[in-house]
């Protein structure tokens, strides 16, 4: 099919957005150390951010600490007696010792174990050891700090600004709205995840999740098959949604699937293999959990919608469902930890079990071969050999991005006076 019939059959994403230019983009965002500690205050510092589920701090006295470098902090999630979920600075009244290593737990208490101050779950202070040789101390203000924090479908977010110029829901917006219902939950019990550092920016990992156009070349030993296809050769897609700052965009299947050999084999025999579009088909068996953001166009060759959720998440939801997560944690300009969860429905049978461990392994494969090229793309534009990238139409996305980020950047360098 030749190039123009492609045009044809799939919406111009500039069309709808004419205010995104179509003009090359700068490198400096991914390589300046002063633009990242731009971003670090006035992004990371101002924005919402998800630091877990409500699953993982289901019962009274489990807690999450979580260090999160570019806030140059540590907070702790906890759940109290009463059920309410909370966020607090990891950090001790008396001498800002760490109250609690990073990680997930349960306890009956929080006690730092620099001198044994002693906390409630809820926050405030219980006790002091050799409380008396201390000088006039109103215990009642002595409680942990409390971090702004909330929930959206399941997600835990917490805001450093102490006073978040905006609630959660209007963060999200009408992206909250259209994902809200997705059935997140359904899917606790089954994870995987990994963890990468990579010397990259934070953004050239995320723009490598935000896009499917690369699928037929970085992925061609993989899932490029299943997704590539004469009539769709480049992975266009069918609808992409640029809300303020979040986005969306619908990926179709192939109608002539090519199915990596393990995973076609693992379809058949095991099957359903969910997720996975070709293992889908190959069963006869798609299941589709659609909610207003998934498919919007309700396309019945749908296989996955790629969103971004400003600024460092982005999630893939799956036909068949299930759902990747993927978090883009800065650790400096030009390094980040990467964290990707894939969840899973909960197998209710051997073949499951094993189809599902085997999709979890061969989704790691994918998502490695994400990882070989950001390193050196980092390192390209690092080199100062070029200092502008050419987007593609279908590259809608990694434009909103350096879009929404510019503004808060120049907002930010403008009231420098820079
Ligand atoms: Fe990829």
């Amino acid at each position: 099919v030749a190039e123009t019939d492609q045009w044809q059959h799939f919406p111009r994403l500039h069309d709808r957005y004419p205010e995104l230019g179509t003009g090359p983009v700068s490198v400096e965002p991914y390589v300046s150390a002063e633009h990242f500690e731009l971003e670090r205050e006035h992004i990371f510092r101002k924005s919402w951010l998800i630091v877990g589920r409500v699953e993982e701090v289901a019962e009274a006295g489990d807690y999450l600490a979580i260090d999160i470098d570019v806030a140059k902090a540590s907070v702790m999630i906890v759940r109290g007696r009463d059920g309410e979920i909370r966020g607090f600075y990891n950090q001790c009244s008396h001498r800002s010792g760490k109250v609690m290593r990073a990680g997930a737990g349960q306890c009956k208490l929080l006690q730092c174990p620099y001198h044994g101050w002693v906390y409630n779950l809820d926050g405030s202070l219980r006790g002091i050891p050799d409380e008396k040789g201390f000088f006039d101390l109103d215990k009642t203000q002595l409680g942990l700090t409390p971090i702004a924090t909330d929930i959206w479908a399941g997600f835990i977010f917490v805001n450093f600004d102490p006073e978040p110029a905006e609630m959660l829901a209007d963060f999200l917006g009408e992206f909250g709205t259209a994902l809200g219902d997705y059935p997140f939950d359904a899917f606790a019990d089954n994870m995987a995840e990994w963890r990468v550092e990579l010397n990259c920016n934070w953004k050239t990992i995320k723009d490598a999740f935000q896009e499917p156009f690369h699928l037929a070349f970085v992925h061609h030993r993989t899932i490029g098959g299943i997704y590539a296809n004469p009539s769709n050769p480049f992975n266009y897609v069918l609808d992409c949604i640029l809300y303020a700052r979040h986005h969306s965009m619908s990926q179709p299947g192939s109608d002539t699937p090519v199915e990596p050999q393990g995973l076609a084999k693992v379809a058949r025999d095991f099957g359903p293999a969910e997720g996975q579009h070709a293992a889908s088909l190959a069963t006869g068996a798609k299941e589709v959990a659609y909610t207003p953001g998934t498919n919007p166009t309700r396309n019945p060759n749908w296989d996955v919608d790629l969103h971004g959720l400003f600024p460092n998440v982005t999630m893939n939801s799956f036909a068949g469902g299930r759902y990747l997560i993927n978090f883009l944690w800065p650790l400096a300009h030009d390094r980040t930890l990467w964290i990707a969860r894939a969840y899973f429905p909960k197998p209710t049978t051997a073949g499951e079990l094993f189809s599902y461990e085997f999709n979890k392994v061969f989704l790691r494969d994918i998502l490695m071969e994400d990882v070989a090229v950001v390193e050196g793309t980092q390192q390209g534009m690092s080199s100062g050999g070029k200092t502008l990238l050419n987007l593609h139409e279908q590259e809608i996305m990694v434009r909103h991005d350096h879009k929404v980020i510019g503004e808060i950047i120049r907002r930010a360098r403008d009231a420098q006076g820079g």
